[in-house]
């Protein structure tokens, strides 16, 4: 026995060296983890179990018969981070460049079956030069089968993608059906088509970094989530992000009682907003003023600025906000915007963290562009996405909130269950000026002083539309408070809705304009 033990032992040390020193020197030169280091400073110290780590490959073209692939170029296992279990799988660039085979596949494949059976949520950390050229279609159908998971675990348990490295080709699809996906400034990218094949087909010169870096993905794109200056900070970054979230579909996110009073209220807040209706402000101070103890995690922070989509608390409850942000482009909403807002909404629906919307939005963003973008078809993943959410919806009416954009930011016809709105808010279908000129066209036209009759008019509009009080009236708008009291208010109407039941009528799926 003595002997078989100090066999497993020789084999296991095997495995944990990886590509072997040098490959790993690369590794750290280019300031990036190993596979295993990376999986320890995520999870809780000495919580890691490794599963498949005797796996290897049984490819024999091209000289693969030859090539030993400890660990089959991925870790994969359970632990747990905050006490909580999650499955991860961390590809390992220093064997065979982290390439996917049929059998490192497998072992993804096997990290994500585990983790939907027990309700746990994956992390999976890309670090990979793609397809094992080697292995052909075996590789390829290792895609499909990870895809094929992804697709099937989503809403079910929450799905995680760290770019650390080179992400190519198919491989990118895989963290693009996942819920998020963070990468790392620098040293991370991900593209379908790399700069040379794009040099070969289009003639374009473009750098890996240009093409697919986090700075792309996260301001151009849209395809990152987060990103991050360095490993370090992009593993904290998953911690926090991982705090308010359930572990699966049918649970909660776990309560986090920082010690701010939920009665607190505010008397600031009410000076955040200028009293001038197209003044911008900063929609987070507003956020900071509401949410425990100031604290929020953004998400696609620098993507459509226009709106801000962020984790925060509310008396310890995970909740998902969303915030037309007026300090860019006055808060307008585009094609952009939408898509952000849709897709966050949605996961948050999935995982049981209500939404919390504060609303202060000219519109929909005119223009030819916006047009023949599909601005129409975008805009409407908003409305979609709103009326189909059945978690708790509680929406705050902070000052612009004008015709197709008033529907579209959760108002009560799309479902939300409380509507409050500050004594600044203007509902009404277009703003005052825009209003005015339409509706008092002919007596503005036909005045002695067309100006001031213009004057007149806008002001008349004003006093008439450009309040809460017709839509109070309605019971569009269950109250109207003071800004001062918008976090008790919330926090009371959050509590209220803990026992909300909502489901949809049975179907197969609804069909979300995409
Ligand atoms: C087999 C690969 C590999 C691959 C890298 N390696 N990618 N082996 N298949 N796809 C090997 C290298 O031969 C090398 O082996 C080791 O990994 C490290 O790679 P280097 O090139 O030395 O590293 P680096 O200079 O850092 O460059 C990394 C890289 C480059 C940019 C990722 O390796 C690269 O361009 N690889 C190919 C990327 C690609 O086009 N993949 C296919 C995408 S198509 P040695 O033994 O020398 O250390 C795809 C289709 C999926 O993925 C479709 C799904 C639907």
């Amino acid at each position: 026995m003595d002997e078989k033990i100090r066999e497993l032992g020789e084999r296991r040390r095997k495995v944990l060296e990886g590509g072997g020193p040098k490959r790993i020197a690369a590794q750290h030169d280019k300031g990036k983890m190993t596979a295993r280091e990376r999986i320890e400073s995520l999870l809780d110290a000495g919580s890691f179990i490794e599963i498949d780590a005797f796996v290897e490959h049984r490819a024999v073209d091209l000289g693969m018969d030859e090539v030993e692939a400890p660990g089959e170029g991925v870790v994969i296992g359970h632990g747990t981070i905050d006490g909580r279990t999650i499955f991860i799988f961390a590809q390992d660039f220093t064997v065979i460049g982290g390439s996917l085979g049929e059998m490192h596949a497998l072992k993804i494949c096997k990290a994500m079956d585990m983790a939907v059976k027990v309700g746990a949520p994956v992390i999976g950390i890309n670090d990979s030069g793609g397809a094992r050229i080697q292995e052909g279609v075996d590789a390829l159908s290792g895609y499909g089968d990870i895809f094929f998971r992804n697709t099937r675990a989503s809403g079910v348990v929450p799905q995680i993608s760290v770019i650390m490295g080179p992400c190519a080709g198919g491989a990118v699809y895989s963290p693009a059906l996942t819920d998020f996906t963070v990468m790392v400034d620098k040293t991370s990218n991900m593209f379908i088509t790399g700069p040379q094949v794009i040099k070969a087909v289009t003639g374009e010169d473009v750098s890996a970094e240009a093409l697919g870096g986090a700075t792309v993905h996260s301001t151009t794109s849209g395809c990152a989530s987060l990103m991050f200056a360095d490993e370090a900070s992009t593993i904290a970054g998953v911690k926090k992000l991982l705090s308010y979230l359930p572990q699966n579909n049918i649970e909660d996110p776990r309560i986090v009682d920082s010690g701010d009073d939920p009665m607190r209220s505010d008397p600031a807040l009410k000076d955040v907003i200028p009293d001038a209706p197209n003044k911008p402000y900063d929609c987070r101070d507003v956020i900071r003023s509401i949410f425990d103890s100031g604290d929020f995690f953004e998400i696609q922070g620098l993507y459509a600025q226009n709106i801000v989509t962020c984790f925060a608390r509310l008396g310890g409850r995970s909740v998902g906000v969303i915030a037309n942000q007026p300090k860019i482009l006055a808060g307008v909403l585009d094609i952009n915007a939408s898509d952000k807002a849709a897709r966050f909404i949605r996961f948050c629906d999935a995982f049981n963290i209500p939404l919390v919307t504060l609303a202060d939005t000219a519109g929909y963003l005119p223009g030819v562009g916006q047009e023949h973008g599909g601005v129409i078809r975008h805009g409407a993943k908003l409305l979609y996405a709103y009326s189909e959410a059945t978690v708790p919806k509680m929406t705050v009416i902070i000052r612009k909130d004008y015709g197709g954009a008033y529907i579209a930011m959760c108002s009560r016809h799309l479902g939300a269950d409380q509507v409050f709105a500050w004594p600044s808010a203007e509902i009404a279908v277009m703003g005052p000026d825009g209003a005015a000129n339409i509706i008092f066209k002919r007596e503005i036209e036909e005045s002695s002083d067309p100006a001031s009759t213009r004057k007149d008019k806008i002001a008349e509009y004003k006093r008439n539309f450009a309040n809460p009080y017709k839509a109070a009236l309605r019971g569009y708008v269950d109250d109207v408070i003071d800004p001062a009291v918008t976090r008790p208010r919330l926090i009371r109407a959050l509590t209220m809705l803990l026992g909300k039941r909502e489901s949809l009528p049975p179907r197969k799926h609804g069909n979300m304009p995409v």
